[in-house]
């Protein structure tokens, strides 16, 4: 059989562990051929495409980015939607005159639909769930986002020395696109003392008593985490909005930081690489079982796989009985509510 990998949206710590995971397992397991296609899906209709050997894929476990590249998949997304069947037609054609078996599609929930649809175009794919902001609705968790809570975290525990040496109210942005979990994950673990999810909204005068409250008792600094995907009255980035209101309504210095890229950067975390190679592995088994149209999952303990016409491009959120939500309101932490 063979089969071709593509990786779609943005890059997340661990595609390269996973890339790994599927080919390895492929090729010395089953006895498959493998070959990577460059660039997302703009690779798949452009045929541009690299043979992945074992010895190709050895030394790419601890390595950030993807080595096939990517791209956003909105372009590929209206061909698929296209009412020109002739746009489908050339889809199809590009997978077949490539001599494919299967697409192995590792991407986000845009991939995922994006996947889904090939599926219903005939195509037999495998969808492998990744990004950072863990909002892949099907699976628990997806590779890239512990890496990004460990760097954010990091991020956060070194605020607080400025914080607490200038006595200033410090707002760090993160990652997450509609979605708070990097913002919860690490905001709880960095001891944030107000953490702003997109899910649960918030209210400012809320945000701003707290900061007041704690200079009251003398804790003579705050840290706010704020998730980039916070719903503003203006358009502008939460932690500029966010340390320009809180200083003009506490008069305490404020000052912010956008994490932005960082959090994508760099080597995968162990969890990560482990956890790209085990959703690798299971999609090269579906593959040699020939189940397609599923999207591989860890679910509870189990690496498993759902069916992407169940769960692609479904958004995964924060809701508020979340365990971490619940236990930081026990503790006094705000959630600007
Ligand atoms: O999906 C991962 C992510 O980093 C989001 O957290 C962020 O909003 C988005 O990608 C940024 O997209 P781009 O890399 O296209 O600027």
């Amino acid at each position: 059989m063979k089969a071709g990998i593509l990786t779609s949206g943005g890059d997340a710590p661990g595609i390269n562990a996973t890339i790994r995971g599927v080919g390895k397992t492929a090729i010395n397991n089953y006895g498959m051929q493998i070959i990577g296609i460059q660039d997302g899906f703009s690779g798949l209709l452009h045929k541009d495409i690299v043979e992945l050997t074992d010895t190709s894929l050895s030394g790419i476990l601890n390595v950030g980015g993807t080595i096939l590249g990517t791209a956003r998949e909105k372009v590929f997304r209206k061909m698929i939607n296209s009412p020109d069947e002739k746009d489908r037609e050339q889809i199809k054609n590009a997978y077949n005159e490539l001599g494919l078996d299967c697409l192995v599609c590792i991407g986000g929930n845009g991939t995922q639909r994006s996947t889904w649809m090939l599926s219903e175009l005939g195509l037999n794919v495998v969808g492998i769930p990744k990004t950072i902001d863990n909002d892949v609705y099907g699976t628990d968790v997806t590779f890239g986002f512990d890496t990004a809570v460990n760097i954010a975290t990091e991020a956060i525990d070194r605020l607080h020395s400025t914080a607490s040496s200038h006595r200033r109210v410090m707002v760090i942005e993160l990652m997450g696109h509609h979605t708070g979990w990097i913002t919860l994950h690490a905001g709880m673990a960095g001891g944030a003392d107000i953490i702003l999810l997109p899910e649960l909204g918030y209210n400012m005068k809320a945000v701003v008593s707290k900061i007041n409250q704690r200079m009251e008792i003398g804790k003579a600094y705050s840290i706010v985490a704020v998730a980039e995907g916070v719903e503003l009255p203006v358009r502008e980035r939460p932690a500029t909005y966010f340390a320009r209101e809180i200083e003009s309504q506490t008069g305490y210095e404020t000052r912010e930081t956008v994490l932005g890229y960082i959090q994508r950067g760099g080597s995968p975390s162990p969890y990560d690489r482990n956890l790209g190679t085990l959703l690798g592995g299971h999609a090269a088994k579906l593959i040699h079982e020939r189940k397609f149209g599923r999207m591989v999952a860890k679910i509870g303990p189990d690496i498993t796989d759902v069916p992407l016409s169940e769960v692609a491009g479904k958004l995964r959120l924060v809701t508020p009985d979340n365990q971490l939500v619940a236990q930081g309101k026990r503790m006094g932490i705000s959630f600007g509510i």
